[in-house]
């Protein structure tokens, strides 16, 4: 495998009882990269992420972190370095969003008391947060809560975060807050993958753009160029659709 690789992800299949919904999928991932991926419903999108930390244990193929393969036995450690954004926020409603933050430090990475709270703050401050920092999640909006969330991912300083449509709970006007802080940690370096039907933050802030369909990877290249002349009639029609319907 290329050693500069963050991720690299190699012909990973999955089945569930025997239908396939992961058809050998192999992607790179560079320091500093954000890739969007996009398909329609059901294309396995939210599977390949999931396949990626082994919330999802894939059937066949490779994973590899900064070099080191992602397996059963080192899925703890694999997962600490990886920030997951999922669409439902997971925040830990009886706690506060500071310890929201702070807890997965404390727990996953050892990290004394006073660091955690330290780094909560910061991380608190970058999504716009630190004045919330002692509110329940239910005091928040959804867009307020996806922020939290954000936040605990880059506290624990993981070497990839990966999104599965982070604004598609929100309601529109909910929607822009977050992507302003996912598209200020792309212009910041962060490695990430993103499932967004969010086509604006797809064109400003995707290195590349990977378009699934029923398993396979269909087309994947540069927004500009995809946007202008995907060569795949069926990125077309997917762009398309997006378009008209956000
Ligand atoms: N736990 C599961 N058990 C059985 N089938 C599953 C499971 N999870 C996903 N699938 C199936 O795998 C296929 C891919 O699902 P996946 O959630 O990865 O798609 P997606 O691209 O994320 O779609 P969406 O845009 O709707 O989120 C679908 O046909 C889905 O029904
Ligand atoms: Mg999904």
């Amino acid at each position: 495998m290329a050693d500069d690789l963050i991720l690299d992800v190699q012909n990973v299949t999955k089945a569930y009882d025997g239908l396939a919904v992961l058809k050998g999928i192999g992607f790179g991932l560079r320091k500093g990269e954000t890739k969007v991926l996009i398909g329609p419903s059901g294309s396995g999108k939210s599977t390949l992420l999931r396949c990626i930390n082994y919330l999802t244990v894939p059937d066949a193929g490779r994973i590899y972190l900064n070099g080191e393969e992602v397996l059963d036995a080192n899925i703890d450690a694999m997962r600490a370095r990886m920030g997951f954004v999922f669409q439902d926020f997971n925040l830990f409603s009886h706690l506060t969003v500071l310890d929201n933050v702070r807890i997965c430090q404390i727990k996953v990475n050892g990290t004394d008391k006073e660091t955690a709270i330290r780094r909560a703050y910061r991380e608190l401050e970058r999504v716009g947060l630190e004045e919330k920092a002692n509110a329940y999640p239910a005091e928040l909006s959804g867009g307020q809560q996806q922020r939290v969330s954000i936040a605990r991912a880059l506290a624990m300083d993981p070497d990839v975060l990966l999104f599965d449509e982070p604004t598609s709970a929100l309601d529109p006007e909910l929607t822009g807050e977050v992507v302003r802080v996912m598209q200020q940690l792309a212009n910041e370096g962060m490695t990430m993958v993103v499932v967004t039907h969010e086509m604006s933050f797809a064109r400003q802030a995707a290195d590349e753009i990977i378009f699934m369909e029923n398993g396979h990877i269909v087309e994947q290249g540069a927004p500009t160029a995809l946007f202008k002349a995907a060569t795949n009639e069926r990125t077309r029609a997917f762009l398309n659709v997006i378009a008209e319907h956000g």
